[in-house]
């Protein structure tokens, strides 16, 4: 037995077969929904953008798209797949999740084609060592039955049925992705017959109408994204419930846990960063969700501030929390008498569900019982403001520039209130500290520096070039304030009925982003210093664009009262 296996490693070994023939297969299920046509729907509508892109003379002309597949990639002397991820774009043409893939469509405006692209798709075939090593692809049959596409062949078949297209559609024009590390490299010998054709082949505008036609989701895509949403708002209550679990002391290890034995899950407290990003994904993974959309930004105390940390490593604070403690490190943990700090817990995380995202933020209290400090309270209560009044502006036609505006108008009403931002009835101060002067002046952006949403779906920040017009004249309107507002807005359009975007302001005391403006004239900073050590608060939601106005996917509360009963343990 140990000789055969040892047989069969050196064969696996010295196996010719490129990677992509060797690629595991984990999840072959298909996707429930995509027997519904709803593909070929992706690939007419894409072929519709792509025709609008394109100048007068080539529209009527046949269209054939070539892609690669995401191929799976493997860890260095390791022999073992890493998680295989399909390239969105095949994947919203082809719904096909084997990795090493081809697909070949073809399209023409004005025939018959133009409402039945033919869709030819190309799976590698299973080999010896995929069937010992790994899980094999399926066979052409069952790809067939799984897949909405006209025709399922082995990569073999690749080259004949290219040049059967230039044969079939003399003067086509073949588009492909960008050549760039973004997308799966299709390999030479797939379009040398294109070239010996002397077939147009152009990568300008392919990219460009797949992201017009990924704007608006169709009802498929939402019940994905809507799925995605709902097991990471489930994962974002496991966290906050466990959290609340340990403020009771509910969670007790049992006899022998942690000598004589590991603790089990039940037995986890919550300490640190990395045991709530952990809880987090356990909790998505038990759902079945493959991946997380991004990784997690789970970031404690005034590393809430930094708005996509990336550690996720440090214990929570134990001692007193200044505005300089930004890089607190493990040793504040230690200190002998362990009492948990009053502090924040920002967690950014979502799953993604077949290849479609969530993104969720929630912040949440830590130590002070599980209660807000009266500062975080506040701050937080105002970032929910932000979003409420975003949610109500929400409906189709709206400038998302809009959005952004209101996030600010609310943020500086909201710190004149608190006495953050001086107001005109405040001493030494007068109509330069206006609400529309503190808008004027930009300064807003030193505590919310970033977008208030981007579009979702396939990716996080999905569809960025049909997300960002390249002019966009809004700002120049006085009534929207300053420049500054809008520099990391990824999303500058007006909506639309079928968009899916997040609505996440924050609020955030950062050292970095306020150094510049320490001496500002609007800026009382006796007041300011009492807000520092909060840090940051963000609060994300992912939502659909409806006729009417909008609907909320996530499903995990952030109204105050929950998120303090929850996280006490009260609830
Ligand atoms: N999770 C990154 C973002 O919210 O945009
Ligand atoms: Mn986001
Ligand atoms: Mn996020």
């Amino acid at each position: 037995m140990e000789e055969e296996v040892r047989t069969k490693t050196a064969e696996r070994s010295a196996s010719t077969a490129p990677h992509f023939l060797r690629s595991s297969h984990h999840d072959l299920r298909p996707v429930d929904l995509w027997r519904t046509r709803h593909i070929l729907r992706h690939v007419i509508k894409t072929f519709s953008k792509l025709v609008e892109l394109l100048p007068a003379t080539e529209q009527s002309k046949p269209q054939i798209v070539l892609l690669a597949g995401e191929v799976t990639p493997f860890r260095n002397d390791t022999d073992r797949e890493m998680p295989f991820r399909q390239e969105s774009n095949f994947f919203y043409l082809s719904g096909c999740r084997i990795p090493g893939s081809y697909l070949l469509l073809a399209f023409q405006n004005g025939t018959s084609m133009e409402n039945n692209p033919s869709s030819h798709l190309f799976i590698p075939k299973a080999e010896l060592a995929d069937i010992m090593w790994s899980v094999p692809p399926p066979s052409l049959e069952e790809a067939a039955a799984t897949h909405d596409a006209t025709r399922v062949d082995y990569p073999a078949a690749l080259p004949d049925a290219i040049q059967e297209l230039v044969k079939a559609f003399p003067g086509a024009l073949v588009h492909t992705l960008p050549t760039s590390n973004l997308f799966p490299t299709i390999p030479s010998q797939y379009t040398a017959p294109f070239l010996a054709g002397n077939v147009h082949v152009t990568e300008d505008y392919l990219l460009t109408a797949l992201h017009r036609a990924r704007l608006i989701k169709d009802a498929n895509e939402i019940e994905l994204i809507r799925r995605a949403n709902q097991i990471s708002s489930r994962a974002h209550e496991v966290v906050m419930r466990v959290l609340g679990q340990g403020v009771r002391g509910t969670i007790k290890p049992g006899k022998g846990a942690g000598t004589e034995r590991p603790l089990l899950p039940s037995e986890w407290l919550i300490q640190k960063e990395a045991e709530a990003e952990a809880l987090f994904v356990a909790s998505c993974r038990r759902e079945g969700a493959e991946h997380q959309a991004y990784l997690p930004i789970v970031a404690a105390s005034t590393r809430a501030s930094t708005l996509h940390y990336c550690c996720n490593d440090r214990e929570f604070s134990w001692g007193p929390v200044g505005p300089n403690d930004h890089k607190n490190c493990n040793d504040l943990a230690h200190n002998h008498e362990r009492v948990l700090d009053p502090q924040v817990l920002l967690i950014d995380a979502g799953c993604e569900w077949k290849c479609y995202a969530a993104d969720i933020t929630r912040t949440m209290p830590v130590g002070n019982g599980g209660k807000f400090t009266a500062e975080a309270r506040e701050i937080y209560e105002l970032v929910l403001e932000m979003q409420r009044l975003s949610f109500e502006a929400l409906k189709p036609g709206l400038h998302w520039d809009a959005i952004q505006f209101i996030c600010h108008r609310t943020l500086v009403r909201g710190f004149q209130r608190l006495g953050i931002f001086k107001t005109p009835n405040s001493p030494n101060s007068g109509s330069w500290n206006s609400e529309e002067s503190i808008l004027a002046s930009g300064i807003s952006s030193a505590f919310f520096p970033h977008g208030v949403g981007h579009s979702l779906g396939m990716d996080v920040h999905d569809v960025p070039s049909a997300s960002k017009p390249e002019k966009n004249e809004t700002i120049k309107r006085i009534e929207l304030g300053h420049e500054s507002f809008y520099t990391y807005l990824r999303l500058r359009l007006p909506l639309e009925e079928g968009m899916v975007v997040t609505v996440e302001p924050g609020i955030y005391f950062s050292s970095h982003l306020l150094a510049p403006v320490r001496d500002s004239k609007h800026i009382d900073q006796e007041v300011l210093k009492r807000y520092e050590s909060v840090g940051g608060v963000r609060i994300e939601d992912v939502v659909l664009i409806t006729k009417d106005g909008f609907e909320n996917l996530t499903t995990v509360r952030s109204d105050t009262e929950w998120v303090e009963k929850v996280c006490s343990g009260e609830i």
